[in-house]
């Protein structure tokens, strides 16, 4: 179950700032197909990603504006800090592309891994507080049970890679940035409804953007 949090991070500007849901953006398509659909992540739709990605690198810093962090940091705030503890050992971003938000995450784990599928996101991946790998998020390169959280900002949702590599207590942590315009957005029922097995989470709003963290609950 979905418990949500009070927004407590209003959009910078003040007023709410979503127009239309970007519900035809071909992302949007793929994000649903593998949410939903265990075969949903075809080899078309991988090399249509990496295409894409691959091109928006060089541009991809210019995204950084400020205030897009302030779902981030509040789903790693106070998300965290609602579920219970969790172990702060090994956390994967996946998806970080370029790695923006990489110091801030970094400051909340021991070890910080970045995957991304685009090796144009990922070698622009600032050196020092990540591990940038190339992967594919449908093949995640840990261990059964290894990571005590992942990281998904405006990321594909891999259902069975999650259940499959987050440990007993572990979490998912997922921020869409610009909520519903999001082109990669699920809402935190979506998430939740998508995850095999037994999670419960909560969810909030900060800034322009959603966010819910989501907890593997341990026993019965
Ligand atoms: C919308 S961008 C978000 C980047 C970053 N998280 C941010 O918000 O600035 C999505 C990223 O996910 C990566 N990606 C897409 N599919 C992936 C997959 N199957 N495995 C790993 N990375 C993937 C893309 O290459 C891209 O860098």
């Amino acid at each position: 179950m979905i418990t949500e949090l009070p927004i407590v991070i209003e959009a910078p500007d003040g007023k709410a700032t979503w127009g239309s849901a970007a519900v035809d953006h071909p992302m949007r398509a793929v994000t649903r197909a593998v949410a939903f659909d265990p075969d949903g992540w075809t080899p078309e739709r991988q090399a249509e990603v990496v295409t894409l990605f691959d091109s928006l690198a060089p541009e991809w810093t210019s995204r950084d504006v400020a205030g897009r962090e302030l779902p981030i940091l509040d789903a790693l705030d106070r998300g965290l800090a609602a579920v219970a503890p969790a172990g702060r050992s090994l956390a994967v971003e996946l998806g970080g592309g370029t790695g923006l938000y990489s110091a801030a995450m970094a400051e909340r784990f021991a070890t910080l891994v970045t995957l991304d599928i685009s090796w144009e996101m990922i070698r622009l991946v600032p050196a020092g507080r990540t591990l940038p790998v190339q992967g594919d998020g449908a093949g995640l390169p840990f261990a059964d049970g290894a990571l005590d959280a992942l990281i998904l900002v405006n990321m594909f949702l891999f259902p069975a890679e999650v259940e499959r590599a987050v440990g007993p207590g572990g979490v998912v942590v997922w921020v869409n940035s610009r909520g519903p315009e999001t082109p990669i957005h699920l809402t935190a029922d979506e998430v939740d409804r998508a995850l095999p097995g037994a999670w419960d989470g909560v969810a909030s709003r900060a800034g322009w953007g959603t966010w819910s963290v989501h907890r593997r609950t341990v026993g019965p």
